[in-house]
């Protein structure tokens, strides 16, 4: 009989095997790199539930809330995953509506994952619909334009041990994305900028950009209600933040309904995006 019950370090032991087999492509070889997934802090105690049968731990599912000022608080299950020697057996169902109970008693009205094609029709049969494919937008950083408006001040949040809280928040950029971003340069050391763009007193938007391994930076940009007017000094002052990380290139995804919004911000090189966002009410 499987139980549900939340994550602890010790389990990082027997995920490794989970994570073999579900990540294989990400080449994870010892315990202490499934504990660093596991350290972050945005990594959330409430958000970390495992599958237990049998005394080993066969599944996880990490999952966390964010604002959206259109949406309200959304959940968003950042991964699941389950032992290939143990899958079809409706524990990845089991995983999917525990994390649901929690987000909904969190508040969230409405849950989110980003899926592979290979498992979209996992998500279907358990009630989530997708929606349109998302674009990657990828441009070189000396092509961003500039936006040099003193209506808007742009500060760097100093970069503390704990995410601020106004990196776990989504508009019109992809949900979850700033806030992985921000983690990545908090959390994990990574080389990377943090924004905070002011009209006034009043935050009117955020932005995140960090320098990966193929010398590309990833950002992502966003605008509170008040700041929508100032999406574009928003968006390309957080990606001309790739020049002072001398990346070679700078790309974000956006999704679908606010592609138009983007698009002719900048000359971005754009394709769809292989993975899926579905979506479910709860
Ligand atoms: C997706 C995953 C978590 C599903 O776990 P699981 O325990 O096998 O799922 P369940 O047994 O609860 O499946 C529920 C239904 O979905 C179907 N299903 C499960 N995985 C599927 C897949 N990859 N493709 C199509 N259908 C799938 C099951 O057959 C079952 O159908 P049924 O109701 O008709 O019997 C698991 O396949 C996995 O770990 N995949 C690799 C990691 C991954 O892609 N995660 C998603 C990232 S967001």
């Amino acid at each position: 009989m499987v139980k549900i019950r939340p994550g602890i370090m010790r389990d990082c032991k027997d995920l490794l095997m989970v994570y073999m087999g579900t990540h294989w492509a990400d080449g994870y070889t010892t315990v202490e790199q499934i504990k660093t997934v596991h350290r972050g802090i945005i990594f959330n105690k409430w958000g970390w539930l495992v599958a237990e049968e049998k005394g080993t731990v066969v599944g996880e599912v990490i999952f966390r809330i964010e604002k959206n000022p259109a949406l309200g608080r959304i959940g968003i299950i950042r991964d699941i995953g389950v032992d290939v020697r143990f899958q079809k057996r409706k524990i990845g169902t089991k995983l999917t509506r525990a994390a649901e109970d929690v987000l909904r008693e969190k508040g969230a009205n409405r849950v989110l994952a980003t899926t592979p094609p290979e498992a979209r029709n996992y998500w279907i049969k358990v009630g989530y619909f997708a929606k349109g494919m998302s674009h990657r937008i990828e441009i070189s950083p000396a092509k961003v334009p500039a936006r040099k408006t003193k209506a808007v001040i742009t500060s760097q949040p100093k970069e503390t041990k704990k995410l601020p809280t106004s990196m776990s928040f989504s508009h019109i950029g992809y949900p979850g994305l700033l806030a992985e971003i921000a983690s990545e340069i908090v959390d994990y050391g990574k080389k990377g900028r943090l924004f905070e763009y002011y009209v006034g007193k009043s935050l009117a938007g955020v932005g995140a950009i960090v320098l990966q391994d193929d010398k590309s930076a990833l950002f992502s940009a966003d605008v509170t209600k008040r700041g929508l007017e100032h999406l574009d000094v928003a968006l390309l002052r957080t990606a001309k933040g790739a020049s002072n990380l001398r990346a070679k290139k700078v790309c974000s995804v956006i999704p679908k309904e606010h592609f138009a919004l983007v698009q002719n911000l900048a000359p971005w090189r754009s394709t769809l995006e292989r993975d899926i966002p579905v979506t479910r009410l709860i």
